[in-house]
């Protein structure tokens, strides 16, 4: 099992998010539990690039209900279409919002988020949870971040 994480300073996200990956796929391959799962990604995520909030709303009926994560308590029920998250449930696209305050609907679970990159978990053409990031920066996400956070969603989906 891989205690430790191992990603180096000095790399750019994208070479993090490479680093980092074939890292969680060796810390979860063993575990066939989704929560235990989840909750060490959001930790080597956190771990890894500082995120103000990152974790996981599942898919329960006709509500996303909040799942393992890493940060300040957040808001439990998503209803479809409702926020960045219901919004990403909905499209099933990955919503990158640079400006929360620009987003009609944005959910403020926290006052202090800025910014947020939304990912839908797809299995079998169904969204089964999202992927949630936050910053308390405005415009803090890049194209690297999206693109990695696609590929965790990808790995997260086999593990559901
Ligand atoms: N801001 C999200 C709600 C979840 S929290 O950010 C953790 C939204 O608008 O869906």
């Amino acid at each position: 099992m891989a205690e430790q994480l191992t990603t180096q300073a000095g790399l750019n996200k994208a070479q993090q998010y490479a680093e980092l990956i074939p890292q969680l796929k060796a810390l979860t391959e063993s575990e066939s539990n989704t929560v235990a799962n989840l909750a060490n990604i959001s930790a080597a995520l956190r771990q890894t690039f500082g995120f103000f909030w990152v974790g996981f709303y599942l898919v329960d009926g006709d509500s996303l209900v909040l799942g393992p994560f890493q940060g300040d308590i957040a808001c439990t029920r998503i209803a479809p279409g409702r926020g960045v998250c219901g919004t990403a449930w909905q499209t099933h696209q990955t919503q990158w919002v640079p400006d929360v305050d620009a987003f009609p609907g944005h959910i403020a679970c926290s006052s202090l988020s800025r910014s947020e990159v939304v990912v839908p978990i797809i299995k079998d053409g169904t969204v089964r949870a999202v992927l949630d990031v936050d910053s308390e920066k405005l415009d803090d996400f890049e194209q690297a971040d999206v693109d990695g956070l696609e590929q965790i969603a990808l790995l997260v989906a086999q593990l559901m």
